[in-house]
């Protein structure tokens, strides 16, 4: 049996899994004290599954159909990269989504926490295509002779200026006709950013989180976590080599691009 750490499928839940806890980080009040600023540490990988299920919108949804598009754009005797993995939960999709044979899956995050957690659970999995994990900056790596990459939730907290030429670098190392499927948190122009908060803080609200716990994390992930519009991403996903972009999810401001190479 599997263990995927996505919370998506016919599994035991995380909350009752001893690998993961419940999110209670921000739980207690820092008092005069600021917020620290936010990291991928060890108190985040421990309860990054029911951080991320709980704070983002359709991260199942993205996570499980990245397994699908992985079968449909996997190709034989090519790698397959995810890409700031944390925990592994695209890469475990992937892993089962795969059809084509003698593939490898690079997954890769800078957070020794996280790499750590991911071997954890990545020994639990029965899946069959080899996976290798490694602690690494996904700005400074090589890609090459992939077929599929994915960029979950991750470009958002690459420094600006170093976003094309991370995509430039993916789209280098895909094979012709290869898939980048990049999932990103969004903003709007202000009318709709009105509404598009809301609905995220309502969201929040309805999985548990306290307004302290909500505006803590909000002070923590400010300047750590920079989103862009919609524009933005297709321009820039365009500039760096892909021919095709389609957007293929949005669950509030969260959204999910396919792009062709
Ligand atoms: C929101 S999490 C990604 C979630 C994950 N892709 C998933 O679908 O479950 C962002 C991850 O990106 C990693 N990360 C951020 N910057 C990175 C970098 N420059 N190199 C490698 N990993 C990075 C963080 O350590 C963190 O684990």
């Amino acid at each position: 049996m599997t263990d995927n750490p996505s919370n998506l499928s016919n599994k035991p839940s995380l909350s009752s899994n001893d690998l993961s806890s419940a999110d209670d980080i921000y739980a207690d009040s820092a008092g005069e004290q600021l917020v620290g600023q936010f990291t991928f540490d060890s108190a985040v990988a421990r309860v990054f599954p029911d951080m991320i299920r709980r704070s983002v919108p359709g991260y199942a949804e993205t996570v499980a159909m990245s397994g699908v598009i992985a079968g449909e754009y996997a190709r034989d005797n090519t790698q397959l990269y995810d890409l700031g993995c944390s925990l592994g939960a695209v890469t475990l999709a992937m892993r089962h989504g795969v059809k084509a044979k003698d593939c490898k899956i690079l997954a890769v995050d800078n957070s020794e926490a996280m790499i750590e957690q991911a071997g954890h659970y990545l020994a639990l999995d029965d899946g069959s295509v080899d996976v290798e994990l490694a602690c690494a900056d996904i700005t400074q790596i090589r890609i090459e002779n992939a077929s599929v990459v994915a960029l979950n939730y991750v470009l958002q907290f690459i420094p600006k200026d170093q976003r094309l030429g991370l995509l430039s670098n993916i789209a280098q190392g895909l094979n012709l006709g290869g898939a980048l499927i990049l999932s990103e948190k969004i903003c709007f122009s202000a009318d709709e950013q009105k509404l598009q908060d809301k609905l995220h803080l309502d969201f929040k609200r309805a999985n548990g989180y306290s307004e302290l716990e909500i505006a803590q994390k909000r002070s923590a992930i400010e300047n750590v976590l920079v989103p862009e519009t919609d524009e933005d991403h297709v321009a820039r996903l365009q500039q760096a080599g892909f021919s095709r972009v389609i957007r293929w999810y949005q669950c509030f401001n969260f959204v999910s691009y396919l792009a062709i190479k």
